[in-house]
C-alpha cells in the first residue's frame, strides 16, 4: 500500500482526495494545511488521515509519496524537499517556473531513486491514446496545424495576495499554457523553429496570449487567458480532413470530418474522474520502480518548460 501525504489543501487537493478512493494499493496517510479551518474541515470527513499544520513535518512523517497541490512558486521547494527525504514525488503542473529547476529536480529523483512526475492527467487519459491512434494511422493525412486554446475568467474570484496574480508565478502561460501546449507537443513535438506571440500583459502579468510555433512543414496554434472565456477546444488539422475534440485536456468525445464530406463522432465517459488515470500510473510507477512515465515522461516535463520560457521570451 502506498501512503500518500497531500500539502497545501486547496481545489485541486480535495480533487485528488476525492479520486485516489478509486485507486487499489494507495490511501492517504496524511495532509497538511497552514489553514486551521480547512484542517478542521477534513478531519471532519476523514477522521482517520493525519492532519500537520506545517508542510515540512509531514515530508518528513512517515509517508511514501507527495502529492504537491501548492502554488506555482512553491512546487520547486517542497518537491526538492521530499526528493531529499527519498519520497516520491507528484507535483502538480507547472512543475516549476524554469526548465532549470525542473531539470534539477529530475536529476534529484534519480539520484535518490524515486518517482518524480508533473501531474499533466490529460496525458493519462486513455482516450487520448485513441485521438493519437487515429492521427498515427493517418485518417487525416499528414498533420499541418494543431491548434487549442484555454480561456477562463477567473479574475472575478480575485483574493488579496492570489497567487495567479504575483508577477513571478502568476499569470495564463503558467496557470493554463500547460494544456495548449502539451496538446501541441503531442502531435508536433518540440521541434518547433521559432515561435511568434500576441499577448496582453497588465501590471507585470500576462492575461493573454495567442502564440505560433512553426514547424515548418506545420503550425501549433496554443492560447491562453485568466480574464476572458472562450470555448475549450482542441483542433489537428491534416491534408486529408480534421479532427474536432472539445474540453481537449479532458477529452471525453471527438469528431472527424473527413475532407470528402464523411464524419465520425466518438464518445466514451471518464473512467471514474479525469484524475484516475493519473494517480493509477503513478502507483503503478512507484510500485514497479518505474521512475519515468511514458505517458508524461521527465523529458515532456522539460519540453514544457522549455516551450513556456520561449513562449515568454517572444513576448519581449
Ligand atoms: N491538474 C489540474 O487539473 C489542476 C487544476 C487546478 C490546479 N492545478 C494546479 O494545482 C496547484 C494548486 O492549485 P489550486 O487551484 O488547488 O490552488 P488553491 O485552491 O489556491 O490551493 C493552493 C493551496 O496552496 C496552499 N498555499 C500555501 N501558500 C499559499 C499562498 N501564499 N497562497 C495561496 N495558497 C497557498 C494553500 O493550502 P493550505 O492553506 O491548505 O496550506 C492553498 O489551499 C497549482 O499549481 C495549479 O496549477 C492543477
Amino acid at each position: 500500500m502506498i501512503k500518500w501525504g497531500i500539502i497545501g489543501l486547496g481545489n485541486i487537493a480535495w480533487r485528488f482526495v476525492q479520486s485516489i478512493q478509486y485507486a487499489d494499493r494507495a490511501c492517504i496517510e496524511a495532509i497538511a494545511s497552514h489553514n486551521q479551518e480547512k484542517q478542521n474541515k477534513f478531519k471532519a470527513v476523514l477522521h482517520h488521515v493525519k492532519v500537520y499544520d506545517d508542510y515540512e513535518t509531514l515530508i518528513r512523517s512517515d509517508v511514501d509519496a507527495i502529492y504537491i497541490a501548492l502554488p506555482h512558486g512553491m512546487h520547486y521547494h517542497y518537491a526538492k524537499m521530499a526528493l531529499l527525504c527519498h519520497k516520491h514525488v507528484l507535483v502538480e503542473k507547472p512543475s516549476t517556473l524554469s526548465y532549470q529547476d525542473t531539470k534539477e529536480l529530475i536529476a534529484l529523483a534519480h539520484q535518490n531513486q524515486v518517482f518524480f512526475m508533473e501531474a499533466l492527467k490529460t496525458r493519462f487519459i486513455a482516450f487520448n491514446q485513441q485521438i493519437k491512434d487515429e492521427v498515427n494511422k493517418g485518417t487525416i493525412g499528414q498533420v499541418i496545424k494543431v491548434q487549442a486554446s484555454f480561456c477562463n475568467d477567473v479574475l472575478d474570484n480575485k483574493r488579496p495576495g492570489w497567487y495567479l496574480l504575483d508577477p513571478i508565478q502568476g499569470g495564463a502561460l503558467y496557470d493554463v499554457g500547460p494544456y495548449p501546449i502539451s496538446f501541441v507537443m503531442d502531435f508536433l513535438g518540440d521541434k518547433y523553429q521559432s515561435i511568434q506571440s500576441h499577448y496582453r500583459i497588465k501590471e507585470g502579468i500576462d492575461h493573454y496570449f495567442y502564440s505560433e510555433l512553426d514547424y515548418g512543414n506545420a503550425k501549433g496554434i496554443v492560447e491562453g487567458a485568466i480574464d476572458e472565456n472562450k470555448e475549450r477546444m482542441g483542433y489537428i488539422y491534416g491534408t486529408l480532413g480534421r479532427i474536432e475534440i472539445p474540453m481537449y485536456n479532458r477529452p471525453i468525445e471527438y469528431t472527424v470530418y473527413l475532407n470528402d464530406g464523411q464524419s465520425y463522432h466518438y464518445h466514451q465517459d471518464l473512467l471514474f474522474d479525469d484524475m484516475y488515470d493519473e494517480i493509477k500510473k503513478a502507483n503503478d510507477g512507484i510500485m514497479n520502480k518505474d521512475d519515468d512515465i511514458q505517458e508524461w515522461s521527465h523529458q515532456d516535463s522539460l519540453s514544457l518548460m522549455k516551450i513556456i520560457e520561449d513562449i515568454k521570451e517572444s513576448f519581449h
